[in-house]
């Protein structure tokens, strides 16, 4: 039997969990996006380092990890705030004005999508589609999804949020 030696990038102990979940597959390339889930569970966010760890382990193109962890939304490529607020840019929320919510937040925390508050309070994150466009325009906030929402009641709620101490 081919024995496969893995080299963990440091000594911490979350590396045995990622490379345990790929070992139960076989260290098969289809295993990537469960790896990238176990990943985003045990660091909180996918950095360069476990992108590349991942993508060495399992033969598969950095490029095409990159693809997927941007691809899905649920993945994170940066640490959170301690609040996080998902506008959704799909095409139902889109046209009933989300892309408008969006530039408000952007300009109001003086943010830009994929990023956090200097506070470390809020996070902002784009979606593609939550899968609730009969309640568009949706945003998520705090892993609760709100539907029909207006510019002013999002900023009240994150205003709120990022005064949080
Ligand atoms: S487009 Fe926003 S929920 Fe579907």
């Amino acid at each position: 039997m081919l024995i496969k030696k893995i080299i963990l990038p440091s000594d911490d102990n979350r590396w045995k969990l990622i490379n345990a979940t790929m070992k139960r597959h076989g260290y098969q390339p289809n295993s990537l996006i469960e790896t990238l889930h176990t990943v985003q569970e045990t660091f909180g966010y996918l950095d360069e380092i476990s992108l590349k760890f991942v993508a060495l382990t399992l033969k598969v193109p950095l490029s095409s990890v990159y693809g997927v962890a941007t691809f899905y939304n649920f993945f994170n490529l940066k640490p959170q705030g301690k609040h996080t607020c998902v506008v959704c840019l799909g095409t139902a929320c889109y046209i009933k004005g989300t892309n408008v919510i969006a530039e408000e937040i952007k300009k109001e925390f003086k943010l830009s999508m994929g990023k956090t508050t200097e506070s470390g309070n809020l996070s902002l994150l784009s979606a593609r589609c939550l899968g609730a466009c009969g309640i568009a325009p949706a945003i998520v906030i705090d892993g609760e999804v709100h539907g029909n929402v207006s510019v002013e009641k999002t900023l009240e709620v994150l205003r709120r949020h990022e005064n949080d101490n």
